[in-house]
C-alpha cells in the first residue's frame, strides 16, 4: 500500500512538473509546433509543406485581411478543433482537438487575428 502511494505521489509530481512546464508555452510557441509547417512561420501560408512540393490546396494566409475578416471566430475554432473537412474546406487542415485543449484553441483564434490585423464577421 506504502509502495502504491509512493508511486502514485511520483506520478503526480511528474504531471505537476509537465503542467508547470505547459503553462510557460506561448500560444506562438503553439503555432511553431504545430502550424508552421504549412501555414508558415510568418502565418502566410508559406510552409515548408507548401514551398518544397506544394500542397493541392494552399494553406490559408492567415494575414490575408481580405479573406480573413470574412470569418467568424467561431468558424476559424471550428476549422482548427474539427479540421478543413468540417468547415467545407481542405481536409489537409487536419483537426487538433484530440491534439490541444479548448484553451489553446482559443489562444490560436486569437493569433490569427493578430496576424490578419483584423476583426471577425458577424
Ligand atoms: C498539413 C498542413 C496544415 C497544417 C499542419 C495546418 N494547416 Fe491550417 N490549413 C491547411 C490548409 C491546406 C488550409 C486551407 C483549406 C482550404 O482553403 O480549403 C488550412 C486552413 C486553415 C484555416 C482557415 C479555415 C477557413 O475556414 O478558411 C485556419 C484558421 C487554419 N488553417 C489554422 C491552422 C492552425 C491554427 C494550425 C496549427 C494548429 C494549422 N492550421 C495547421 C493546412 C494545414
Amino acid at each position: 500500500m506504502n509502495r502504491l502511494a509512493l508511486s502514485l505521489g511520483c506520478i503526480i509530481a511528474a504531471a505537476a512538473v509537465a503542467m508547470a512546464d505547459g503553462q510557460t508555452e506561448t500560444v506562438e510557441d503553439t503555432y511553431r509546433l504545430y502550424c508552421v509547417q504549412c501555414h508558415g512561420t510568418a502565418g502566410t501560408g508559406q510552409g515548408i509543406n507548401q514551398t518544397a512540393g506544394g500542397l493541392a490546396v494552399s494553406a490559408r494566409d492567415h494575414t490575408n485581411s481580405v479573406e480573413m475578416s470574412k470569418l467568424t471566430d467561431e468558424e476559424i475554432r471550428r476549422a482548427i478543433a474539427k479540421g478543413g473537412d468540417a468547415v467545407q474546406k481542405s481536409e489537409l487542415m487536419p483537426p487538433w482537438e484530440g491534439v490541444l485543449s479548448a484553451k489553446e484553441i482559443g489562444d490560436l483564434v486569437a493569433l490569427t487575428r493578430k496576424l490578419c490585423k483584423c476583426v471577425a464577421a458577424k
